[in-house]
């Protein structure tokens, strides 16, 4: 299709969800909201609409995609779900957790989706405009984070223009997101072992909770998620951690007792300053000051994944 336009906006209703469906199934590009991040979607099981995705994101070939469906049913038709895959399917489904599993054979997945690997990742997204466009479009849909590869994710219709408008079809504008951080990638191995290849919304002790064992760490060299590579969620401008005391020339992002020029959250809530992360170094990006600063974080609960992206939009 031609990107040289803006995409065109639609509406988070019942019309503009049946417009990006039509699209969709033309094998179109549509960013849609979800509880996380905006994701970039497309049909995931024809090769021509998911090489576009990795085109309009300048996304290396070899970085796979997250597979979004709206069942459990539709998933098991997708992957192989052994008895822990399920416990964590109702445990955390509809949400913020994506299974990376044994992709099934013949599956209805274009082959750039998982980008060779036998395995694939799955997510049944709990936000209803995404829900909705699965269900009209009757599709799997591949989608990426809607940002350039390497960029910081968008939590908003707006940030997704800035990122990738002249690129994509359509963004359908559901506001804000809630989460505002992407989804946890837990990969359950053959072995009986598991890895949190993401840290998320949902925290491994929560899953360790359900299956009763702890994760095995992942190792550099064993790096298969390149989400996990050090120069991601890259603001385009130096940022510096654990900043209480800004200089002159930084754009300062406060948390709790620590001020700021914005706070990531003014009473310390860990959970609201996920959901402000992105949407607040945006704003550092778009600032005149030539570097951001931010107020130290703690590492509990989500804040471990807070950190994460923050170690890594500073690296
Ligand atoms: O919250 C989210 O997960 C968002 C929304 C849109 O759903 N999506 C998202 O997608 O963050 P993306 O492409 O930005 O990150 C997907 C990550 C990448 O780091 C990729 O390497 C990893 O998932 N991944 C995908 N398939 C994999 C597989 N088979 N094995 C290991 N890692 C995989
Ligand atoms: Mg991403």
């Amino acid at each position: 299709m031609d990107h040289a336009s803006q995409p065109v906006t639609l509406a988070a209703d019942p019309r503009g969800i049946a417009e990006a469906a039509a699209l969709l199934d033309a094998g179109a590009l549509v960013a849609v909201p979800t509880e996380t991040v905006y994701g970039l979607a497309a049909r995931a099981d024809r090769d021509e609409s998911v090489a576009a995705i990795y085109r309009a994101k300048g996304r290396p070939s070899f970085n796979p995609l997250i597979v979004h469906v709206a069942s459990l049913a539709a998933a098991q038709d997708i992957a192989l779900f052994d008895a822990r895959a399920l416990r964590l399917a109702e445990a955390f489904w509809p949400g913020a957790l994506t299974m990376v599993l044994p992709l099934r054979d013949g599956a209805p997945v274009a082959a750039a989706v998982t980008a060779g690997l036998p395995t694939v990742a799955l997510r049944c997204p709990a936000h209803p405009v995404i829900r909705a466009l699965i269900e009209a479009s009757g599709l799997a849909l591949a989608a990426p984070s809607a940002n350039r590869s390497g960029g910081v994710s968008p939590t908003s219709a707006g940030h997704v223009v800035a990122s990738l408008g002249g690129r994509i079809d359509a963004v359908i504008d559901g506001g804000a997101c809630e989460a505002g951080l992407e989804s946890t990638i837990v990969a359950l191995r053959s072995d009986g072992s598991w890895q949190v290849l993401r840290p998320g919304p949902i925290a491994a002790d929560e899953i360790e909770a359900i299956l009763g064992t702890a994760p095995v760490p992942v190792t550099a060299h064993e790096i298969e998620a390149p989400g996990q590579l050090a120069s991601h969620y890259a603001p385009g401008k130096p940022v510096r951690l654990d900043v209480t005391t800004p200089e002159a020339d930084e754009f300062h992002i406060g948390f709790g007792a620590v001020e700021g020029d914005v706070s990531l959250s003014p009473s310390g809530d860990l959970v609201e300053a996920a959901s402000r992360l992105y949407a607040l170094l945006h704003e550092g990006a778009a600032q005149g000051l030539p570097r951001i600063a931010i107020a130290p974080v703690p590492d509990q609960g989500i804040g471990a994944a807070i950190n994460d992206r923050l170690r890594r939009a500073a690296a």
